[in-house]
C-alpha cells in the first residue's frame, strides 16, 4: 500500500496488491461458505485510497505541538501520523489545517485527546473530544475556529456538547443513475465506504423479484430503506436508535416517498410485537397483520440475528442478509439453511488492505418436495 505508515500503523494490515487482496477475499469466503453455496461469487471493489468518509485519530501532546495518533500494529503502542491515504479527499485535505489551527489556540487544544471526521455532500463534520469542562467561552472559539476552515465542529466531554452552528448533515447518493439525499446523524451509525454502500444497496435492489411488502431490521437512518421503497408496495423498517430513526423519518420526506413505515423498535421488540406477546403504544394504530411480505432486509450488527429474529423471518420466501461479519453470518445460515437455499453472494470491499469482508447473501425459500 502507498502509505509511509503501512507496516507499523493498526488499521491497514493487509498488504499485496489489490488483485492480491481480491483474490484472498474471495477464496477465504468460498471456502467458509462452500456448504451453503457453490456458484459464482460477485466481488465490489473498492478504490484503494480516499474511500473512508469517516475517521477517527487520537491526539498526542507534547510540550509545544500536537499530532494525530492511530493504534499500532503491536498491541498496546501507538504511532504518530500526518497522513492517512484512505481517508475522502475532503478531510485529507483538512487534516494539516485543523491540526495547525489547533495548535495555536490554548482553549481548543487543551486536553484534547481525540478527532472524528465526517465527510458528506453538505461539508465536513469535525468532533472534537475532551477530557475537560468546556465553559461559556467555548462555542465562540469554537465557531471562529469552524468558519476559519469552512467545516462545523462540534466538542464534546462528559455530559456536553457545544456546536459551531446549526447542524445538517445531507449526504447524496447515486443508485441505478437516481440521487437519493439522506440525512445523517453525527453519532449514529453511518456506512464507511460511500462508493461500496452505492453499489451495495444497487445490489439489494436487483435482489427484488415479484415483491409486494418489505420488512427491514436494523434499517439505520434507512440508507437501504429509500432506495429500495420504489421496489415495493409498502415497506415496514425498524431500528433500535433514536437518533437514526429520527432522520429516517426526515429521508422520508426529503425523497418524497409515501410507502414507509419507519419504527423505534429493537429487533426482538418486534418478534414480540408479531407474536402478540406483548402491546406497544407505538403499535396501536398500526395493524401488523395488514402487511404481506415478499422480502426481509437484515443487516444487524457484528453480533448477527438472534435466536427470535431467525425464527420469524425463516417464513418468508425472501431474505436479503447484509453481514459485516462473516463469522455470525455462517452462524446464521446453519439455521436459515434449514429452510432457505442461497441463491446470490457477493463480497462487497468496504476496507481494503483489511481483512475485513462485508457479505451480502440472498436467500429464497426451498421448494417443497
Ligand atoms: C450495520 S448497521 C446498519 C444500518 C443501516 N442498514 C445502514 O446501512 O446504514 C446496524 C444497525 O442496527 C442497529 N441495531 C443494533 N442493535 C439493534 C437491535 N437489537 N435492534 C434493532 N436495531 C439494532 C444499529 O443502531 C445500526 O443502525
Amino acid at each position: 500500500m502507498n502509505c509511509i505508515h503501512f507496516g507499523e500503523c493498526g488499521s491497514c494490515v493487509l498488504g499485496g496488491s489489490y488483485e492480491e487482496q481480491k483474490a484472498l477475499k474471495i477464496a477465504k469466503i468460498s471456502a467458509d461458505f462452500s456448504e451453503f453455496y457453490d456458484g459464482e461469487l460477485e466481488f465490489f471493489t473498492s478504490s484503494e485510497k480516499n474511500y473512508r468518509i469517516r475517521a477517527e485519530f487520537g491526539i498526542w501532546h507534547d510540550k509545544y505541538d500536537i499530532c494525530y495518533t492511530m493504534h499500532a500494529r503491536q498491541k498496546g503502542r501507538k504511532i504518530f501520523i500526518n497522513e492517512c491515504p484512505k481517508v475522502a479527499k475532503p478531510i485529507a485535505k483538512l487534516m494539516p489545517d485543523v491540526l495547525k489551527n489547533l495548535q495555536s489556540n490554548e482553549m481548543l487544544k487543551t486536553r484534547l485527546f481525540g478527532v472524528e471526521f465526517l465527510a458528506c455532500t453538505s461539508g465536513v463534520l469535525l468532533t472534537l473530544l475532551y477530557h475537560k469542562k468546556l465553559d461559556e467561552n467555548f462555542q465562540n472559539e469554537l465557531k471562529v475556529f469552524a468558519n476559519k476552515l469552512n467545516i462545523t465542529a462540534l466538542a464534546r466531554s462528559r455530559g456536553q456538547k457545544i456546536l459551531s452552528d446549526e447542524l445538517s448533515l445531507i449526504d447524496e447518493l447515486e443508485i441505478d443513475k437516481k440521487i437519493y439525499k439522506l440525512s445523517l446523524s453525527e453519532n449514529a451509525f453511518t456506512q464507511p465506504n460511500k462508493a461500496v454502500n452505492e453499489k451495495m444497496i444497487s445490489w439489494a435492489r436487483g435482489c427484488v423479484q415479484n415483491s409486494s411488502d418489505l420488512l427491514e431490521l436494523y434499517c439505520g437512518h434507512g440508507n437501504f430503506t429509500i432506495p429500495l421503497s420504489s421496489c415495493f408496495t409498502r415497506v415496514l423498517a425498524t431500528e433500535i436508535s433514536k437518533s437514526s430513526i429520527l432522520n429516517a423519518t426526515k429521508n422520508y420526506e426529503l425523497n418524497n416517498i409515501n410507502n414507509v413505515l419507519f419504527l423505534r423498535m429493537s429487533a426482538d421488540e418486534l418478534m414480540s410485537a408479531f407474536k402478540k406477546e406483548r402491546e406497544f403504544n407505538r403499535l396501536r394504530e398500526i395493524d401488523l397483520d395488514e402487511f404481506n411480505f415478499s422480502h426481509i432486509l437484515v443487516d444487524p450488527p457484528r453480533a448477527g440475528l438472534s435466536q427470535s429474529v431467525i425464527n420469524f423471518i425463516k417464513n418468508y420466501q425472501n431474505i436479503i442478509y447484509i453481514s459485516c461479519n462473516p463469522d455470525t453470518l455462517k452462524e446464521n445460515l446453519l439455521e436459515l439453511c434449514k429452510t432457505h437455499q442461497v441463491v446470490k453472494f457477493a463480497i462487497f470491499d468496504q476496507f481494503a488492505n483489511t481483512h475485513h469482508i462485508e457479505c451480502g447473501v440472498l436467500l429464497r425459500v426451498k421448494p417443497r418436495n
